[in-house]
């Protein structure tokens, strides 16, 4: 069995036995070739076991694939620690024991991924990338469940069903429309600062090997008085940052539409381990009424130069799954899986994920997901909780009485609580009324304004451009309306955007309405058939 235990631990590891081909019932398979018949031509029997088996399992392959992030790639690694957080020794911001002793190693399971369309669509397409990390440590599961931009549409987890929507095929067409998109979008201020990274070439990272990761949503960290700090996860490539412009997508995508999956097969199976620094941004866990924006408000970032990147470790890719569909495909990553010294924020968005996770899994992996050897902490588990579907095995050390499956027991030999390891975080005491209100620092334009002015030119000039192929074809309305909004957050971004609108307008240009990307070119429907040669039939 190999040591993630993605190998069934008896079958025969060594010998001529080891190549045996069996059923799942251990029977040696001596004709796979033929099924049983009455005469050499048929009819087919029913009693054909073997056969019945093999192609029933094979209707069954699939299980859903996830709602969002439905492709992507997953490797395995390692996080190294530096024991401290910028200058100060880790214990001083949290007593989570994988970041305080330099050189400390903990095993993980990254997971990079887009997020809009399915399991197998290209991956040159303009979308966020997930960047979600499984740390195994020794206190169990710690799952980091990030993107590689540091911001995010909404901040309200109640929009995320529309959003998810407006961003997928059209339930009519079952095509991708930017109009739908933005239609969603120009009544959506707050989206204006991901929009603004989206639609320039952060939007196509080259590939995973080169992409920076963010845990986006606001979190805490707790250090063994119970004091807590916020904070928020950056992950920088040691390879560097690429992203491509849309038309050099376009390029790699006619050639080859697993590109980042390949890309990262490759590197790793060549020795060519890709590496991340891990940094940290921490503030005091306050409401931070000095700051224009609210700290746990995740479409912002936090100023570099008054929340420095904090070094914490480093990560390293170097294994690669044994089988796509065990490790990566069934892997699981949740918003809620902490350990001590962890803790969440009073962030929304995040409290919204953190239902949404497990939620999913437990339908689309099963109830039992967490017994799966990819999902599983690699240390002690033993809970009360039985049944369920496919349960794998009873989750109780060999010493512990089974019969007892509650607790507290008194006198039977059951589990125990486990003691406590620090004081507890007791957040300040607040009282507010029940409501449904956004926030109040909303603050929507002014960091999306000063992204675009960052900007280098030729990242400038592929936003606009992008914008504009993908909003010609739109409603005039929601034409206006998102001029509107990009003039809010620079008076140049709005200018340029109407003015390539005005100028496509005043080409009459063919505008056709599509996906993402790919709009503004209304021939490339016709495309195929026109230079297609005929063939006869057959
Ligand atoms: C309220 C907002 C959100 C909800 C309800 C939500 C919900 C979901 C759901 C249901 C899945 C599928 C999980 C599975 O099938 O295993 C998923 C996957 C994912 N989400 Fe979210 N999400 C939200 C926001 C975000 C944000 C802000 C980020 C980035 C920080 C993010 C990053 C990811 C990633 C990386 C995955 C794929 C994990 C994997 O590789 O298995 N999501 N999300």
């Amino acid at each position: 069995m190999n040591k993630d235990g993605i190998l069934n631990p008896n079958s025969q590891t060594e010998g001529e036995g080891a190549k045996t081909l069996t059923t799942r019932q251990g029977h040696p398979v001596t004709d796979n070739q033929n099924v049983r018949t009455l005469g050499n031509r048929g009819p087919v029997t029913l009693e054909n076991y073997q056969f019945l088996e093999k192609m029933s399992h094979f209707d069954r392959e699939r299980i859903p694939e996830r709602v969002v992030h439905a492709r992507g790639a997953g490797a395995h690694g390692v996080f190294e620690a530096y024991g401290t957080v910028g200058d100060d020794p880790a214990g001083k911001y949290t007593r989570a024991k994988l970041f305080q002793e330099k050189g400390k190693q903990t095993p993980v399971f990254v997971r990079f991924s887009s997020v809009i369309h399915g399991g197998h669509s290209p991956e040159t397409l303009r979308d966020p990338r997930g960047f979600a990390v499984k740390f195994y440590t020794e206190d169990g599961n710690w799952d980091l469940v990030g993107n590689n931009l540091k911001v995010f549409f909404i901040r309200d987890a109640m929009k995320f069903p529309d959003l998810v929507h407006a961003f997928k095929p059209d339930p009519v067409t079952n095509i991708q429309d930017g109009e739908r998109i933005f239609d969603f979008i120009s009544s959506t201020p707050e989206a204006m600062h991901m929009i603004t990274f989206l639609f320039s070439p952060y939007g196509i990272p080259a590939n995973y090997r080169q992409m920076q990761g963010s845990g986006v949503n606001t979190y805490k960290w707790v250090n063994q008085d119970g004091v807590g700090v916020l904070v928020k996860y950056h992950f920088e490539p040691l390879q560097g940052i690429k992203n491509l412009t849309q038309e050099q997508a376009q390029e790699i995508q006619g050639k080859n539409f697993n590109h980042a999956t390949q890309d990262l097969f490759e590197a790793i199976e060549a020795g060519n381990y890709p590496e991340w620094e891990m940094l940290v941004q921490i503030m005091s866990d306050d409401e931070h009424p000095e700051l224009d924006f609210d700290p746990l408000d995740d479409t912002k970032l936090w100023p570099e130069d008054q929340f420095p990147w904090l070094p914490v470790g480093k990560m390293t890719l170097n294994r690669n799954p044994l089988d796509y569909f065990a490790e990566v495909e069934q892997s699981a990553f949740g918003t809620g899986v902490l350990v001590d010294g962890l803790d969440f924020s009073d962030d929304k968005m995040l409290q919204g994920r953190t239902f949404a996770y497990s939620d999913t899994q437990r339908y689309r992996v099963g109830t039992n997901y967490l017994q799966l050897p990819i999902n599983a902490p690699r240390t002690h588990v033993a809970t009360n909780q039985r049944g369920g579907q496919m349960a794998y095995h009873v989750d109780l050390a060999p010493g512990v009485n089974p019969s007892v499956n509650y607790e507290p027991s008194t006198a039977l030999g059951g589990l125990n609580e486990a003691p406590k390891a620090g004081q507890d975080h007791e957040p300040e005491y607040k009282t507010a009324k029940l409501v449904r209100r956004k926030i109040d620092r909303t603050n929507d334009y002014k960091q999306a304004g000063e992204r675009y002015r960052l900007f280098e030119d030729w990242e400038r000039d592929d936003l606009i451009k992008n914008l504009v192929n993908t909003l010609a074809p739109t409603n005039k309305l929601i034409q206006d309306r998102m001029v509107e909004h990009f003039t809010k957050c620079d008076p140049d971004y709005g200018r340029r955007v109407a003015e390539g609108l005005n100028a496509l307008n005043d080409q009459n240009a063919a505008m056709q309405k599509g996906p993402i990307g790919t709009t503004g070119s209304a021939d490339a429907v016709h495309q195929a058939e026109d230079v297609a040669k005929e063939s006869k039939p057959f």
